[in-house]
């Protein structure tokens, strides 16, 4: 936000328990090394081993069935209303970027999320685009978008080197002699489509057990993976990952912080280490960066979770009775095993997010239909690039979040590459741990297949 930085430079927040290394929109910020444990870096940017408070906490029962009465069905819409989390706020059109206050209201949260900043924002030096509504957008501010990003590194032996300024290729830099380009060597290399962040207060919602007890009743030969990751504003102990292809992070605040910094360049308290170009520093100091960092005071990164915590889900589309059928077809062949159709959230005052959230009534005991168990699985579509180069999630490198399918009917590039077009080539690319379903697909009739493809036309 203009003018935001001359605050920045006085308030020169610090946040002692700041994990910044695994950023994971992203990238780790210690380039192209492997890195023995998570570093949190002190205010005076001393690194410390930082050792995890032991395991993510269960945040409370599992939660897979809706109970009469008390849990409600989440609200759902393409309609840019508040889901009950924040309020509405002012008229948004009356909104601008001298009077907007992100953490106020949903209108505000919004207006920062679809705000073009510039360079002396804090844009860049290297970046992807300048507002989040650019990648987010489709139907509505917040949905999935086209758009990709560009990831690279090298693997040897098994183990995954980053690029040199990290495996994000940021596509955009704001001068010609430091755009990052790729190098012939680094051949592990993929595309990222943007996803949907609506409905993801009501994901972020859910309980770590209920995601662990999902993995545990899953078949062994298809049993998901729980990563656990660090919370940014946590009190040190981890989180399962549910956030992004990778589910990298667990939190939407610590997201938010990721993205602002490596999709926009703008560093804030949780991220406040600026993007390289290839591995060359270009931050403030050198020509290349005129705003000192933190470059956002956190407003704007509190702005964006507050917005996103409050969106509805996306909605289903119509509901034919071909698409009912299809459900079951769904369900018989064994699709639902990971693209899970219910979930519950926690119960109201769930200490959740290594303790930095504490679950609030309007994303409470709410009922949710996401098609996606948040876990990672190798279907043999892996992009060979794990959530960080962190020994720990090392075996993660071929695996992908089960992609959440609410909202399937406003995208028409598929999988996580985007390199897939049609249903039924994203259903044929399901090996792996998918390949008993697809082989059950296979030997569908037409009809059948058809009911199903009505089914997924309906989300
Ligand atoms: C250049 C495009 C781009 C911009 C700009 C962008 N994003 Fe994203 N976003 C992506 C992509 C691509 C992913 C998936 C990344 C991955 O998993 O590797 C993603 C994923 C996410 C997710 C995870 C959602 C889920 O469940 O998968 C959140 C939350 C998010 N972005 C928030 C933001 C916020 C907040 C901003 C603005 C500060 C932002 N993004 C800006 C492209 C973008
Ligand atoms: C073993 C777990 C698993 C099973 C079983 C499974 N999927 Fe998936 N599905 C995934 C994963 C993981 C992805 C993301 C893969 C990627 O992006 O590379 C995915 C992606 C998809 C996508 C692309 C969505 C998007 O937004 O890009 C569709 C469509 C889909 N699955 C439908 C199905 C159907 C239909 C079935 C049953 C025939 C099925 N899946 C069975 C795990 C599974």
């Amino acid at each position: 936000m203009k003018g935001k930085f001359i605050q920045a430079i006085t308030s020169a927040i610090a946040v002692a328990t700041t994990l910044g290394v695994v950023t994971v929109h992203g990238q780790s910020q210690a380039k192209n090394q492997r890195i023995e444990s998570f570093i949190p870096k002190t205010k005076d940017h001393r690194f410390v081993s930082f050792v995890p408070k032991g395991h993510a906490a269960p945040e409370g029962p599992a939660r897979l069935v809706a109970r009469p009465i008390i849990d409600r069905q989440a609200v759902t819409g393409f309609d840019n209303l508040t889901n009950g989390f924040a309020r509405q706020g002012p008229d948004f059109d009356k909104i601008n970027e001298d009077n907007v206050q992100p953490t106020r209201s949903f209108n505000d949260g919004r207006f920062v999320f679809e705000e073009v900043e510039r360079q002396e924002d804090g844009v860049g030096p290297t970046y992807n685009a300048q507002s989040c509504r650019e990648c987010h957008q489709s139907v509505v501010t917040g949905s999935s978008s086209q758009i990709a990003e560009h990831r690279t590194g090298h693997t040897d032996n098994g183990i995954f080197y980053e690029s040199m300024g990290g495996s994000l290729i940021q596509s955009r830099a704001t001068y010609p002699e430091i755009v990052e380009h790729v190098i012939d060597t680094d051949e592990t290399r993929t595309f990222r489509l943007s996803t949907n962040t609506l409905g993801n207060g009501f994901v972020e919602c859910v309980a770590d057990a209920t995601l662990t007890a999902i993995r545990d009743g899953q078949p062994p030969d298809m049993q998901g993976e729980a990563p656990e990751v660090p919370v940014l504003e946590g009190d040190g102990s981890p989180r399962v990952g549910r956030f992004g292809w990778k589910c990298q992070h667990g939190s939407l605040l610590s997201f938010a912080a990721d993205a602002y910094l490596n999709e926009m360049g703008i560093t804030s308290p949780l991220m406040p280490d600026e993007n390289t170009s290839s591995g060359e520093y270009v931050g403030y100091g050198t020509e290349y960066d005129p705003v000192p960092e933190p470059e956002n005071d956190g407003e704007d990164v509190e702005g964006f979770a507050l917005f996103m915590r409050s969106t509805k889900a996306p909605p289903r589309g119509e509901i034919t009775v071909d698409a009912i059928r299809g459900s079951t077809v769904f369900k018989n062949i064994g699709c639902a095993i990971c693209h899970v159709d219910t979930l519950v959230t926690a119960e109201q005052g769930t200490l959740i997010n290594a303790g930095a959230f504490i679950v609030p009534a309007a994303l409470a005991n709410q009922v949710i239909h996401p098609y996606s168990d948040f876990l990672l699985h190798d279907i043999g579509s892996g992009d060979g690039i794990p959530i960080s180069p962190l020994p720990q999630y090392a075996d993660t490198a071929n695996k992908i979040r089960t992609a959440p399918l609410w909202g399937l009917r406003v995208r028409n590039r598929l999988m996580h590459d985007g390199l897939t077009f049609t249903k039924l080539e994203a259903i044929q690319r399901h090996g792996g741990q998918a390949a008993t379903v697809t082989a059950a697909f296979n030997l569908l009739t037409d009809t059948e297949k058809n009911f199903l493809y009505a089914f997924l036309d309906s989300l």
